[in-house]
């Protein structure tokens, strides 16, 4: 049984993947399509709605994003956003002018709350507008549904075409009723029924694995992080046995991380898969010994990963499927061509290569983040574990700044539990999206007791992103960060000093390495 669909299409926006989760959080589901899929395939897909997205171009320039002017006479409902507005207004006659000026950030705007697309919001409301060109001329049937101070043309429609446009992006929660404007594109206009539900996309998940895997065998390897571990219990529900997944302890995760991961997978959990522990940790810091270069530290353990891993595979022998917790993020492309954020660093790469199997599976790669969330507590995952926050493959090699050495990984564990315990503990209005200790290369002089010290500084680090290519400090009260300072420096041997890392994403990066 397939899914009501809304189509967003594509035009290079930087919200594109926004809108498909606006419209899934309607319980609708949504797929992002680079604007150079064809005519046809999108009559295949058979799409209830489609939703232009925004774009950095001028729909005059030759070089921009344009479509086939039938896309808009399938009589499936259009919703044109920003650049996607204007493209509608061009296509069809109307007149696009750059403005002196940009309208950029919130917006009052004025709107006709008897349209379908806007009923229900108030008539004066903010939105959040990103644009230098306008609609000057609206296409003939068209009518204007709202206006700004200096954009004569917010909102536009064609209501007996089912063709509506926002100049603003709804999208964007800064737009104080966006979610509702989505929502009455969606099911006032597009009469979506709302099918959407993640309970039934894992129903529906597991009997597509059953039918797939058959008899067949898969392999997994378990990081432990949310990803992997909604994917291997999917695949545990739906092949049980046949399912082998590979748990590979480098020595560089959190305090206790691999004996909660055993809990959760191992024979004692509540999962029946084989489950093998590799505890590695004295291989990697054998391999990391004398290595400062934080570069080198990720290549050997990206390399020694993927060295233990084949050799377990290699015990295992040969296996039908591979599976991998890729998510939707990863596999969208942006319509101008270009692929989606994606680190090819930041993923544990090649292990394709070393295992002998001959199909991946990816039981997650329609999913955005929080809906694998989601899943995994649908499938009964500890909140502990869905609630994650991102860690990185090379887990504390990337959080101790010069040679790593056990010694460093256990000051590092112990002062990262006691931080993320206070914040965890404390009333913050917002958690911060990551929020971490860290170990600098830094020793100093300091006193305790009578004695003096030469010990080492421990970093916190609290900070909130979007998209991970730009993140900023997070304040954490001065009474938890007063408190972590103590208890790491009473509570942790070989810490003299605890620091608060102020710098933003750029200059800095999100980890400390
Ligand atoms: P940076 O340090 O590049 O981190 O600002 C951006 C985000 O990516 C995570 N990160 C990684 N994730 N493997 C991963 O799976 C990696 O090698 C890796 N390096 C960084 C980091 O935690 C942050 O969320």
């Amino acid at each position: 049984m397939k899914n009501e669909m809304i189509l967003v299409l594509d035009f290079g926006g930087q919200y594109n993947q926004l809108i498909a989760r606006c419209v899934r959080e309607c319980n609708v589901y949504a797929e992002v399509h680079p604007y150079t899929i064809t005519l046809d395939e999108i009559r295949a897909m058979e799409p209830k709605g489609i939703i232009f997205t925004g774009g950095p171009n001028s729909v005059y320039e030759e070089s921009s994003p344009h479509y086939d002017k039938a896309i808009l006479e399938l009589g499936i409902p259009v919703l044109g956003i920003c650049y996607g507005s204007q493209l509608m207004a061009y296509m069809l006659g109307g007149k696009v002018t750059t403005a002196p000026v940009s309208e950029y950030g919130r917006t009052g705007i004025t709107a006709d709350t008897s349209s379908r697309l806007l009923h229900g919001i108030e008539s004066d409301t903010d939105v959040w507008m990103s644009h230098t060109d306008y609609i000057e001329r609206v296409p003939d049937g068209f009518v204007i549904t709202a206006h700004s101070k200096v954009c004569p043309v917010a909102a536009m429609e064609d209501p007996n075409r089912r063709l509506y446009a926002t100049q603003f992006h709804p999208e964007v929660t800064h737009t104080r009723e966006g979610r509702k404007i989505i929502s009455n594109f969606v099911y006032t206009i597009c009469n979506c029924a709302g099918d959407w539900k993640i309970d039934s996309f894992v129903d529906r998940q597991i009997e597509m694995i059953k039918e797939k895997v058959g008899d067949g065998r898969a392999l997994c390897a378990l990081s432990g992080g949310v990803d992997s571990s909604v994917a291997a219990v999917l695949m545990s529900k739906a092949i049980g046995r046949n399912l082998t997944c590979v748990f590979v302890d480098h020595g560089l995760l959190r305090k206790d991380e691999g004996d909660q991961v055993e809990a959760v997978f191992g024979p004692s959990g509540n999962y029946d898969l084989n489950f093998i522990r590799v505890n590695a940790a004295d291989r990697f810091y054998s391999k990391l010994a004398g290595v400062t270069e934080p570069e080198d530290k990720r290549k050997i353990i990206g390399e020694e990963f993927i060295r233990v891993f084949e050799e377990q595979a290699k015990k295992i022998g040969a296996v039908d499927f591979l599976v991998q917790g890729t998510i939707y993020p990863d596999v969208i492309e942006s319509g101008l061509g270009k692929s989606a954020v994606i680190k090819s660093h930041h993923n544990v790469g090649g292990l394709p290569d070393c295992v002998d199997f001959k199909e991946i599976i990816e039981p997650l790669r329609m999913l955005f983040k929080d809906e694998v969330r989601r899943a995994g507590k649908q499938i009964g995952l500890p909140t502990a574990l869905v609630g994650r926050q991102p860690f990185p493959g090379p887990g504390l090699g990337v959080r101790i700044v010069g040679e790593v050495t056990a010694e460093k990984v256990r000051i590092v564990q112990e002062a990262d539990a006691i931080f993320r315990g206070e914040v965890d503990k404390a009333d913050l209005k917002q958690r911060p999206g990551q929020y971490f200790a860290a170990l600098s290369n830094m020793r100093s002089v300091g006193v305790m007791g009578d004695f003096r010290t030469y010990d080492y500084a421990v970093v916190l680090r609290a900070v909130n992103t979007t998209d991970f290519m730009t993140a900023e400090c997070c304040e954490i009260p001065f009474e938890v960060q007063q408190t972590c300072m103590r208890r790491i420096i009473n509570e942790v041997k070989g810490v003299n000093r605890v620091m608060f890392d102020l710098t933003s994403k750029p200059p800095g990066t999100i980890e400390y390495e």
